[in-house]
């Protein structure tokens, strides 16, 4: 049975405040979720205040991107090893606003999860079509390209310490869930790929289902046998929303 993960991911949202209260608002009802996992991913200069607020509690916490390089002159960029002083437990990689916003390619984002992984940390590996590509009939050979970039790399062993995100681009902050059954299709098409390679990882690693998660589809979303919990962005700005959906899980 895999254990049920819910991550928020805050994107480019937050404040010192807002923050503050959202947590607050998350540990005060956090005995109400029952089966899943729950963890933040806020903005990279959130994370000591993240830390010190979810420290001693069974809240985790990650961040929504690392650098594919050590240290040094990389203007901007935050390393793995800087990560892990923060105790982040996640890092999320190849999210699609990094791929189509930033330009990440496939290879870049392989090279970040290797990295991830290299320091002991946990890779949430987005996947995901963009709406053309779903209609084209394309979204089996996207999502199989996007994973095939990591297994490549660095291996089927690599899965068994990550967790997957199947995120469709069309239904990320559109309000426009995949239906539980689309998202069921393809989750089952990423385990199948890897059962390929090694039945015992596909059925260990969970999966995740990300685009528009709200309370109120989270149940039917995650009641799929191999839809093991959800990347929340939105819904996970507010407590008691990502609160109903961890109830969920
Ligand atoms: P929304 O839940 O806002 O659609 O965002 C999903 C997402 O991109 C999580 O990473």
């Amino acid at each position: 049975m895999r254990q049920s993960l819910v991550v928020g991911n805050w994107k480019m949202n937050g404040s010192l405040e807002a923050n503050r209260s959202l947590i607050e608002g998350i540990k005060q009802n956090i005995v109400s979720v029952k089966n899943a996992e729950m963890a933040v991913c806020p903005p990279f200069i959130y994370l000591q205040q993240i830390k010190d607020l979810l420290d001693n509690t069974n809240i985790s916490w990650g961040s929504q991107d690392v650098s594919q390089q050590d240290l040094g002159a990389f203007t901007g960029e935050i390393s793995i090893s800087m990560l892990v002083d923060f105790g982040c437990k996640y890092v999320i990689v190849g999210h699609s606003e990094r791929r189509s916003i930033y330009g990440e390619s496939d290879k870049l984002v392989a090279e970040k999860f290797a990295k991830v992984q290299s320091a002991g940390l946990i890779p949430i590996l987005c996947v995901g079509e963009l709406l053309e590509e779903r209609e084209a009939g394309n979204t089996e050979a996207v999502v199989k390209r996007q994973l095939d970039a990591i297994l490549n790399l660095q291996g089927v062993a690599s899965l068994e310490k990550s967790v997957i995100a199947y995120e469709p681009v069309w239904a990320i902050g559109t309000g426009k869930t995949a239906s539980p059954q689309q998202a069921q299709d393809v989750h089952a098409f990423i385990r199948k790929q890897i059962a390929t390679l090694d039945s015992n990882i596909a059925n260990k690693v969970q999966i995740l289902y990300g685009g528009s998660v709200k309370g109120s589809n989270a149940k039917e979303l995650f009641a799929m046998s191999d839809i093991d919990g959800g990347l929340i962005g939105g819904a996970s700005l507010k407590a008691d929303d990502f609160l109903a959906i961890g109830q969920a899980g």
